[in-house]
């Protein structure tokens, strides 16, 4: 059976004193299953009370960002080694709400992730498309592009410490989620591009997970996806019991 993982992207949603409510909520509703892996994501401001609340739950802690610089003058950044501080293991590199509002480039994720790497924190390197480039038949081309970029001048040793996100930016928010068969057929393609890159063992190692508009009744057919191996939640993950309904039914 393959590993699943669910990961809580909250957004900028809820105060410290909200992501305790939830914690305390979604321990009750959820029950742990050995191959599903959890992960929440909140606001830098709720990490301390999240990990708190969460220790020894088995919930894993994630962060939505990070600045690839170990310490100095970055205004307004965290670092890695900040974040190793309230046991974050994982953070969003590269989401689409970055690239677009606030012009990341592709070569930020590249850094971000490098950065991540190096403070053993695994980093969840989201891919996708706009509207306008699946409509221009683009799709492909752009997910291989941000994803190599985002994985240059990473080791395959390292490789194997980090998740991909594909996540269409149509799908995002909209409650218009991929068909079940097109996000297959754009997971598949991105191990065929880390195969190009690195080497079909390695490949076939690293988590591919799906997001956009994931909810509880259409999680299953998703993860039933030979090449999808969890999913990168936004709305349906703001709420423990239906965050907890869809983990069960992964
Ligand atoms: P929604 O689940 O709200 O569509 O958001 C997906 C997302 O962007 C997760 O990172």
């Amino acid at each position: 059976m393959k590993r699943l993982y669910l990961i809580a992207n909250w957004k900028m949603n809820k105060t410290a004193a909200d992501a305790s409510a939830f914690c305390k909520e979604f321990s009750h509703e959820w029950a742990q299953e050995k191959e599903k892996t959890v992960v929440i994501c909140p606001s830098f401001t709720a990490l301390a009370k999240v990990c708190e609340e969460i220790e020894e739950s088995g919930i894993k802690i994630g962060a939505q960002d990070l600045f690839y610089e170990d310490q100095g003058p970055f205004t307004g950044e965290i670092s890695a080694a900040m974040l190793r501080e309230f046991n974050v293991s994982y953070v969003i590199v590269g989401h689409s709400e970055r690239r677009r509002i606030l012009m990341e480039p592709d070569e930020l994720a590249n850094k971000k992730a490098k950065a991540a790497l190096r403070s053993k924190i695994i980093p969840v390197i989201c891919v996708g498309e706009s509207l306008e480039e699946r409509n221009a038949g683009k799709m492909k081309s752009v997910v291989e592009r941000q994803l190599k970029t985002a994985l240059e001048g990473i080791s395959e040793a390292d490789a194997r410490n980090i998740l991909v996100a594909y996540e269409p930016v149509w799908a995002i928010g909209t409650g218009n989620n991929a068909a079940p068969a097109q996000a297959e057929e754009m997971h598949a393609f991105i191990r065929a591009v880390l195969e190009k890159i690195f080497s079909k063992d390695l490949s076939k190692k690293v988590p591919i997970l799906y997001g956009g508009s994931v909810k509880p009744d259409n999680i299953e057919m998703m993860t039933k996806q030979q090449n999808i191996d969890g999913a990168l939640v936004g709305g349906a993950s703001l709420d423990p019991k239906n965050f907890a309904q869809l983990v069960k039914n992964a």
